[in-house]
């Protein structure tokens, strides 16, 4: 598995007129009054002179439109490009994820050009790393498998300027080096999304993990077939059994000298969900080569937090099985032993991602975490509940909602579900200790109360967990919009790195 070539990033408070890019950007939101130039860099002449043309141009600052001028006698840049900010109000600053939408929409569709500078509206140093971040989110492209006598894609934007009055000050470089890890992490967990399951399985994404934190003070653990039946993972073992290539569990530990909190991530990492015996139909399977999505989500939110060096301990377990039937896959009615000794009735062997979330779950309790969150592309209920661009977040009110704001901080869609304690009794079984099906109604809600059993306690207290569910927004089966491309998304990643910085900040 390549690594991609990360784009350069500078920032520049200069003349935009004398930016030597090939293409300059500018923001054009949209007002009761038609599309405006927002803070334009540009001559007060060419300003109006381009804005009388706006509506023969077509050009109306709607979110994700993108439209290239030629250069202007007054710019070094060869291009003018006019990218939609959607809409604005005077007097109210554009919010940081408009910033980062922008930026991201501009770079994805200029690929293709090499250098490109940014002047939007950006002059604080946060807007700044927002356009810095979504260029460098929307500079990603997939093309590993492509031969090269294959139709030409054009290469991502490889040089991105920052064009921002905020370039002097001190605390733009650490914001800036901030969105380079992010947007490193983000691109990361997509590629890992996107490998298809031919090339990744449990066995190459642990080593892929392995390769991911050399050079990183994070200690890296895997569990083989053998060890894991050793210790009892019956869930991920029981799972895994169908398949040719076997399970594993693979612990990542970041353990910073003077850590100040304690936080476990358990991840979702089925390489390919075929159903097993409760096979999928041909549809439902296309893109379930992303059944991964939440094991990559926590190995990448990691390497994040360890790059950027936060205090706080992490340790995430990556549950990795192939979910396939076979004449050795487990039948619907067997009974597995999960990590710990609970039993599970599997009655239905499509609902094997909260098998080997139990096992995640149970394991990751033993250390005593201070908070226990688990990332899972779990259930297609969640895409009936909230469709493919919101994920869910559930679990103690306290985490939860912690969680919901460490969304909204970083520009990321979560909406918090409930989890009504009916739901438990219908994953009551006749012969084990709980069935892995029940109520199909607000059937992401039953997953959640099923992944609860799991969670352990620290002197007789349930250890505060949060489950993010991101079955839909995990994966783009729909055209790119913003900094979002195709397939894998990445999302759920800046979550969890602004969750452990907002932990941090509540303890300072
Ligand atoms: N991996 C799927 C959930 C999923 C579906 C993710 C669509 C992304 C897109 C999961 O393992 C699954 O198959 N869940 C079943 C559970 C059911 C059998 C109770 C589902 O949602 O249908
Ligand atoms: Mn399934
Ligand atoms: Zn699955």
């Amino acid at each position: 598995m390549s690594k991609a070539s990360e784009p350069d990033l500078q920032v520049l408070s200069r003349d935009v007129r004398k930016v030597a890019a090939q293409a300059l950007v500018v923001g054009v939101g949209q007002t009761p009054d038609g599309p405006v130039l927002v803070d334009s860099p540009l001559s007060p002449k060419t300003s109006s002179a381009v804005a009388g043309s706006f509506g023969l141009l077509g050009v109306t600052g709607a979110v994700d439109q993108v439209v290239r001028l030629p250069g202007l006698p007054e710019l070094d840049a060869e291009m003018l490009v006019l990218a939609g900010l959607g809409p604005v109000s005077a007097g109210e600053p554009l919010s940081t994820e408009a910033l980062r939408r922008t930026a991201g929409s501009a770079v994805r569709q200029l690929a293709g050009t090499e250098t490109v500078a940014l002047a939007l509206p950006a002059a604080s140093v946060a807007d700044a790393a927002a356009v810095a971040e979504g260029a460098l989110l929307g500079a990603y492209s997939f093309t590993e498998h492509r031969s090269s006598h294959a139709s030409k894609m054009p290469a991502p934007v490889s040089s991105i300027t920052v064009v921002t009055a905020a370039a002097g000050e001190p605390a733009l470089k650490p914001a800036l080096e901030r969105a380079r890890v992010l947007g490193r992490a983000v691109n990361s967990t997509r590629s890992l999304v996107n490998q298809p399951p031919s090339h990744l399985y449990p066995e190459t994404f642990a080593a892929a993990a392995r390769e991911a934190a050399r050079g990183l003070p994070v200690k890296v653990t895997v569990w083989d077939e053998k060890k894991l039946e050793r210790e009892g993972f019956g869930g991920i073992l029981g799972v895994g059994k169908g398949s040719s290539r076997p399970p594993r569990l693979v612990k990542l530990e970041y353990s910073p000298a003077r850590a100040k909190a304690k936080l476990a991530l358990v991840g979702k990492g089925i390489t390919f969900d075929s159903g097993g015996l409760s096979l999928k139909p041909a549809a439902g399977m296309q893109a379930m080569k992303s059944d991964m999505g939440g094991a990559a989500v926590v190995l990448n939110a990691l390497l994040a937090i360890a790059e950027l060096g936060l205090p706080v301990k992490v340790t995430s377990w990556l549950c990795l099985a192939e979910n396939m039937p076979s004449g050795t896959a487990q039948r619907p009615s067997d009974v597995m032993t999960t990590y710990g000794g609970r039993t599970v009735e599997v009655l239905n062997t499509d609902a094997e991602g909260r098998l080997v979330m139990a096992d995640g779950l149970a394991v990751a309790s033993e250390e005593s975490p201070d908070v226990l969150i688990d990332v899972a592309t779990l259930t297609g209920a969640q895409m009936i509940a909230l469709g493919n661009r919101v994920s869910a977040v559930m679990g103690e009110d306290g985490v939860r909602d912690a969680v919901k704001a460490a969304a909204d901080r970083a520009g990321e869609l979560f909406w918090p579900m409930p989890l009504p304690e009916e739901l438990r009794a219908s994953l009551d079984s006749a012969t084990a200790d709980i069935a892995n099906i029940g109520e199909r109604f607000g059937g992401m809600m039953t997953a959640a109360v099923f992944l609860r059993e799991f969670v352990g306690e620290v002197d007789g207290v349930k250890i505060p967990w949060a489950h993010l569910d991101i079955a839909g927004p995990a994966f783009n089966e729909g055209k790119p919009y913003g900094y979002t491309p195709k397939e894998g998304t990445g999302v759920a990643v800046r979550t969890l790195v602004s969750y452990a910085e907002d932990v941090l900040a509540r303890t300072a």
